[in-house]
């Protein structure tokens, strides 16, 4: 059984962080209702969905990704680069607890889960402007145990690693060649993103298939031709936000090591 941690969409999420995207006006209850239909995708994907309520003093709390990493042996509390948004993962690691044992970053290290991208045992994190190299090695400390192993890798031009590169299949990764160097994958096959949909990296894998957003329907054709089913979710109004599909949940196995 596969768990996803999600949280409702903040009534203040028009004032969220920002860094690559214009600020532009919100409805949210639009965002809502899309979330509504992200979460049930992921239930007709075969997972079992956690809804934490909103937190209307934290915009960005709908991107639970950013304060959490969940392996199948440990759970990390990540300490977000934006200080706004360190007071979100209490609620988080409230239901991790059930799950895993807990371990955290600590300051000075800053990581956001959207620049951590684990492709079997390789944990790739973005050098982002969210995701410091004190985090970089205390990650690499604490998952050294479980026999990963930690690579960085700069990004450039996009918020997270993960909004430039993301896994599509066991051997396959979709990438946005303009964000991050694809010669750091090259043990992958790559799926790259049609150009003229820049943001279109970044798909939530679930099984055999996706979570990928309705608005990038060329690329999407790139995914199926590659036999990847997709599920075509509308997240506008989170992707005004800088949200994407990952972004909107902590997908983990129940059990994981039973
Ligand atoms: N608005 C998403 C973020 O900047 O963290």
């Amino acid at each position: 059984m596969w768990i996803a941690i999600t949280r409702d969409v903040s009534g203040s999420l028009g004032g969220c962080e920002l860094s690559f995207v214009p600020r532009t006006e919100i409805d949210i209850g639009l965002a809502a209702r899309q979330h509504h239909a992200y979460r049930q995708a992921l239930e007709a994907l075969g997972c079992r969905v956690l809804s934490l309520p909103a937190q209307d003093a934290m915009p960005d709390a709908v991107f639970v990704e950013d304060v959490a990493l969940v392996f199948d042996e440990v759970a990390i509390m990540t300490r977000p680069g934006a200080e706004s948004r360190r007071v979100e993962g209490a609620s988080v690691a409230d239901v991790l607890a059930e799950y895993r044992p807990l371990r955290a970053i600590d300051a000075p290290g800053t990581l956001d889960g959207g620049d951590v991208l684990r492709v079997d045992r390789t944990v790739y994190v973005g050098q982002s402007a969210r995701s410091n190299a004190a985090a970089i090695e205390q990650l690499r400390e604490l998952l050294s145990g479980y026999g990963y192993t930690v690579q960085a890798v700069p990004t450039r031009g996009c918020l997270h690693l993960k909004s430039a590169v993301t896994q599509v299949a066991d051997d396959t990764l979709l990438v946005q060649p303009a964000w991050v160097d694809p010669a750091v994958f090259a043990d992958y096959k790559l799926i790259e993103v049609d150009p003229a949909e820049e943001h279109a990296a970044n798909a939530l894998r679930i099984g055999a298939g996706v979570i990928y957003p309705a608005c990038f329907p060329h690329t999407r054709q790139r995914l199926e031709a590659a036999g990847i089913a997709v599920t075509a979710v509308d997240l506008s109004e989170l992707q005004k936000a800088e949200g994407a599909t990952t972004c909107c949940s902590l997908v983990f196995r129940e059990n994981a090591l039973r």
